[in-house]
């Protein structure tokens, strides 16, 4: 298959990932071609930030209420940011389209440009990754950069058919910490247990090329999250809740300071 993977990475640790998943592609016999997403002009990296803050609230609520966060998302307007002429402004000739883009709350603001821009997307079956510092609490990080993706690429004709999520273990704002402890917290694992070079990269890379390959689940339909959940190899994605990052916590507090068994 003639495959292409577009991609930002203001850090480089997207473009890690798109190598790796080319040299899958590659091994497998297919040809890969590359776009790399440049923006007119890198920001100041406070700027960005400020750039999202009016969804912040909203994000904040919707973890709170799965109603209100299914109507943030189909009401969402991501903010974009211009990019530079692009060296494949028509996908058509593609068997397959992979896009890749830091998360920046959401999605990365030249990606969300890209998929409005790029010419050829109806009709293609598209895999969509990232890579971002966290580990993968399923609303505010799964979710807050999968959604308004698959609903962008999905308005433009395109069917998402795989997804990738990864911790870089890397952050612009040094609050790495502040996530290694939510991700003990929710996982009982460190960071490190989901970044790229992990067992949990390297099989979820697999999944990701292989369900690509295939282009034959629907990522929209709950069927294709609940599997792509299961593919982060913690099926309790599907039905679990933000609360559920405390179940750990409430364990811990009735098992040590109450002395009674939890279960
Ligand atoms: C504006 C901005 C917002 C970000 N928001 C998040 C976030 O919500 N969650 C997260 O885990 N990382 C967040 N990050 C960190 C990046 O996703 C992370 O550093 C990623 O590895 C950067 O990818 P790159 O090296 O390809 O540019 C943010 C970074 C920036 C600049």
């Amino acid at each position: 298959m003639k495959i292409l993977i577009a991609y930002y990475s203001r850090t480089l640790t997207n473009a890690e990932v798109a190598l790796l998943i080319a040299e899958d592609l590659i091994a497998k016999g297919h040809s890969v071609d590359f776009e790399k997403i440049e923006p007119v002009k890198e920001e100041n990296r406070w700027l960005l930030l400020k750039r999202t803050w009016m969804n912040w609230p909203p994000l904040f609520i919707g973890l709170f209420s799965n109603k209100y966060r299914r109507y943030f998302y189909d009401n969402f307007k991501h903010h974009e940011m211009d990019i530079k002429p692009l060296a494949y402004p028509d996908v058509s000739e593609y068997d397959r389209i992979i896009v890749g883009s830091p998360k920046w709350v959401f999605m990365s603001y030249p990606v969300a440009r890209y998929i409005r821009q790029v010419e050829g997307l109806k009709g293609k079956k598209v895999g969509f990754f990232s890579a971002w510092c966290g580990p993968p609490l399923k609303n505010f990080e799964v979710e807050a950069i999968f959604k308004p993706a698959c609903h962008r690429l999905e308005r433009r004709g395109a069917k998402v058919v795989s997804l990738l999520g990864l911790s870089s273990g890397f952050h612009e704002y040094h609050i790495y910490s502040i996530f290694n402890f939510f991700s003990y917290l929710r996982f009982g694992h460190f960071i490190d247990f989901f970044t790229t070079h992990s067992e949990y990269g390297k099989r979820n890379r697999k999944l990701f090329v292989d369900l690509l390959l295939d282009g034959n689940v629907d990522m929209m339909e709950s069927k294709g999250w609940r599997r792509s959940y299961e593919g982060y190899g913690l099926p309790i994605f599907a039905d679990g809740t933000s609360l559920s990052t405390l179940r750990p916590l409430r364990r811990w507090y009735s098992k040590r300071i109450l002395k009674t068994d939890p279960e």
